[in-house]
């Protein structure tokens, strides 16, 4: 522990000087740059020492120059600490995350977590506001790419190796950085997925659906927390007591530090639960907030609350001591530079190992929707290819919104992918089929696109009819989804549909890869096109591993992380809903829990995802049909290849409790093995139920597994036919 250092160091500083560790600012890119006013200021008080952290400020040049601001002429030389958002990469990109959760892969995802800190590391950074794990419910929000999707258990497990991956060992490894848990709590829930809206969670949700994976990271030792944007029930995170002190640092005992979101202390204002920016602080500082990002409340109002007696000089140098523990934890005391060695960023950034391991992350977290007989892999007979639609030869967006620092256009498009892999024999034609949205839609700038010519549609029919099979590349661009990327239309932007159609009349030997930040409205598709490819936007070398998948070089195993809806309208869509007073049980009778114009079921279910190969799962076994506190039930089940090739599956385990204090959802996810098969090989797959896969936050306000009957289920996605019954007594 650093106690002592930091106790001691608390005991030389101005009340200034604590405060001033509570203010991080944005580099904005030129915080070594040109003199504006706002930088003039910036540099003024990091040379004061009254900035403890900086954002957006990336390279080693840049980072050593701001820190020496701090180090060279400050009185008590606290090196400042650098946060980036390092989402899936930071020059190397990685699948986004929504794509790498469908791998279900948490080894990949610790790798990549890995390799993305260190070339953030190499770059002077060591911190990432990463990992999200906002439970992403409604496909209109465009933040859900950030997330592991939909279900909980699965954000929780992916949060964690996302942590290990960036954390390491030890903080004090210069390849490794501070991770981030956000955004504490409940962003996900904005009502209509539209983008900073308010938020409604019951008591019950929040703590049985929203809260856990943030439970599990801050009991891993995640390094830091970060507000949300969004007002619970009247009560915006960065100002929430209960969230912040009572949960998270009492309940929990959380000792890291918590940042805000971007000016959300200011924000607090704006809200209309303080008057000013003074009042702002007084409110986020005493509900717990440690540091306010791109904000300079705290720095022009908390020194003078405390002498007012508004804000404790406790509260603050409980803020402050959070955070010198972190900088101590990195080693930043030891040296303030020691994430600047200009050739270590030289040599150990976008490397041919980094782009190897992007490769593999894009072939695993490729899901094969649908495979209407087997028109996937793509026949050796093949003579000649249409490529076709606005994503098949774009190398900007495979590399997804949150890029950090990749380079513009550094993407492997399919395109190219198939050039490479493509025997010469084959005549590969290529088409973009209509004109391309450029960046996220937005009625205040109108596309700069006409969206009703339909000339290139044309072009691209005879361009489908000519050769002997078409490739559609349709979806969204990276821009179309991440933050302030909310929708109400989750269907085909612009002219897709109809190009789709178009295609699909005039050579229904049509293969669909779709990529896109979100779940997408593709009924039509879905009903049609005999085969889909779930391509998402998988990074630097996006291309080669889609066309890989395309040709049968590689078997696909990824799995959904997120329901797709038939319609829009359907939105929140998600598998472990409850079962209502009346469900669903009979699709002509309209009296039910229901929309009238579409079937509950989901277009591709939660967990969802088919292989070249085929797999049988034999009958659930369990050791004893019921358990109590402190045993354990012992589940086995048989999988088997019983197609052609080698093989992944990811084996799902979901269990329901029958009837509880609360009302329980019909199903949920509650383990997973991901396991290799040869073909006609069978391995015996085996889970444990203890009482902490039952438990839950129950109507006592307490977490606990009440006794019962539940029913477990094990299978290939959230659709399950067969359970069987255990009790906990
Ligand atoms: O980390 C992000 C956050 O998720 C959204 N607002 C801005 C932050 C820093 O860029």
């Amino acid at each position: 522990s650093y106690r002592p250092q930091v106790d001691s160091l608390l005991s030389l500083m101005t009340l200034e000087e604590k405060v001033g560790q509570m203010v991080q600012y944005s580099g904005g890119w030129d915080i070594t740059g040109p003199e504006s006013d706002n930088n003039k200021l910036k540099k003024q008080q990091i040379k004061k020492g009254l900035v403890g952290s900086m954002l957006n400020v990336t390279s080693v040049e840049k980072v050593r120059e701001a820190q020496k601001l701090a180090i060279e002429n400050s009185r008590l030389k606290i090196p400042m600490i650098f946060g980036y958002d390092v989402i899936h990469g930071y020059k190397t990109m990685f699948p986004l995350p929504l794509a790498e959760a469908a791998s279900w892969d948490l080894d990949l995802m610790e790798r990549t977590a890995q390799v993305s800190a260190k070339e953030a590391a190499a770059a002077g950074i060591n911190w990432t506001f990463a990992p999200m794990v906002d439970i992403s419910r409604d496909a209109r929000w465009g933040r859900i790419m950030e997330s592991a999707g939909e279900d909980t258990y699965l954000n929780t497990v992916v949060g964690l190796a996302k942590m290990r991956g960036y954390q390491g060992e030890s903080l004090s490894d210069v390849n490794t950085i501070a991770a981030c848990a956000k955004h504490f709590a409940g962003y996900g829930y904005v009502k209509s997925g539209k983008e900073y809206n308010t938020v409604s969670i019951g008591e019950h949700e929040l703590h049985n659906v929203v809260l856990p994976p943030f439970k599990a990271l801050a009991d891993a030792g995640i390094a830091s927390f970060m507000n949300s944007f969004s007002d619970m029930d009247g009560i915006p995170a960065t100002a929430s007591y209960r969230l912040q002190t009572e949960v998270l640092k009492e309940k929990w005992d959380y000792n890291g530090m918590i940042v805000s979101d971007w000016g959300s202390v200011e924000e607090l204002s704006i809200h209309g639960i303080a008057k000013d920016d003074a009042e702002a602080a007084k409110i986020a500082a005493n509900a717990g907030n440690d540091m306010g990002m791109e904000s300079s409340a705290y720095a022009k109002h908390l020194v003078q609350l405390v002498k007012d007696g508004e804000v404790d000089e406790s509260r603050i140098d409980d803020a402050v001591s959070r955070i010198l523990t972190l900088k101590y934890k990195l080693g930043l005391f030891d040296n303030p530079y020691k994430y600047c060695n200009e050739e270590r960023e030289k040599t150990s950034i976008y490397t041919k190992a980094h782009l190897d391991l992007a490769y593999e992350a894009a072939l695993k977290s490729i899901v094969l929707l649908k495979n209407k007989d087997k028109v996937l892999p793509i026949s050796k007979d093949v003579k000649s290819i249409a490529l076709i639609g606005p994503l098949a030869d774009d190398k900007n967006s495979p590399l997804g919104n949150w890029r950090a620092r990749a380079k513009d256009n550094s993407a492997i498009s399919l395109y190219e992918g198939l050039k490479e892999k493509l025997p010469s024999t084959i005549d590969l034609k290529y088409h973009e089929g209509v004109d391309y949205v450029i960046s996220g839609e937005n009625f205040a700038t109108p596309l700069k696109i006409n969206t009703t010519d339909d000339s290139k549609i044309k072009n691209a029919v005879q361009l489908a009819k000519s050769q002997e099979l078409v490739i559609l590349a349709v979806g969204e661009n990276a821009f179309q989804s991440g933050e302030g990327r909310s929708r109400t239309d989750i269907s085909f932007p612009g002219l897709q549909e109809q190009l789709i159609k178009a295609v699909y009349d005039a050579n229904p030997n049509t293969i669909m890869v779709l990529m896109n930040g979100r779940p997408m409205d593709i009924s039509w598709s879905a009903q049609n096109i005999p085969a889909i490819v779930e391509a998402w936007h998988l990074g630097s070398q996006a291309g080669y591993a889609i066309a890989d998948v395309l040709l049968g070089n590689y078997n696909p195993s990824g799995k959904l992380p997120v329901s797709f809806p038939q319609r829009t309208g359907q939105e929140p869509f998600f598998y472990s809903h409850k079962n209502t007073g009346r469900p669903d049980v009979n699709p002509y009778d309209i009296i039910h829990s229901q929309h009238n114009d579409v079937p509950n079921d989901p277009v591709f279910a939660f967990g969802h995802g088919l292989s070249y190969t085929t797999f049988e799962y034999g009958d659930i076994q369990l050791d004893k049909d019921s358990f109590s506190k402190g045993e354990f039930i012992n589940v086995q089940i048989d999988v088997k290849n019983t197609g052609q090739r080698v093989g992944h599956e990811i084996v799902q385990l979901y269990i329901r409790d029958l009837v509880g204090s609360i009302t329980r959802p019909v199903i949920e996810l509650k383990d997973f093995k991901k396991i290799h098969l040869k073909p006609g090989e069978t391995k015996t797959v085996e889970f444990e139920i203890s009482e902490s896969t039952i438990a839950f936050y129950t109507i006592s306000k307490k977490w606990e597994a009440e006794p019962g009957e539940f029913k477990v289920f094990v299978g290939s996605s959230a659709i399950q036919n067969t359970s069987k019954s255990f009790y906990f007594k």
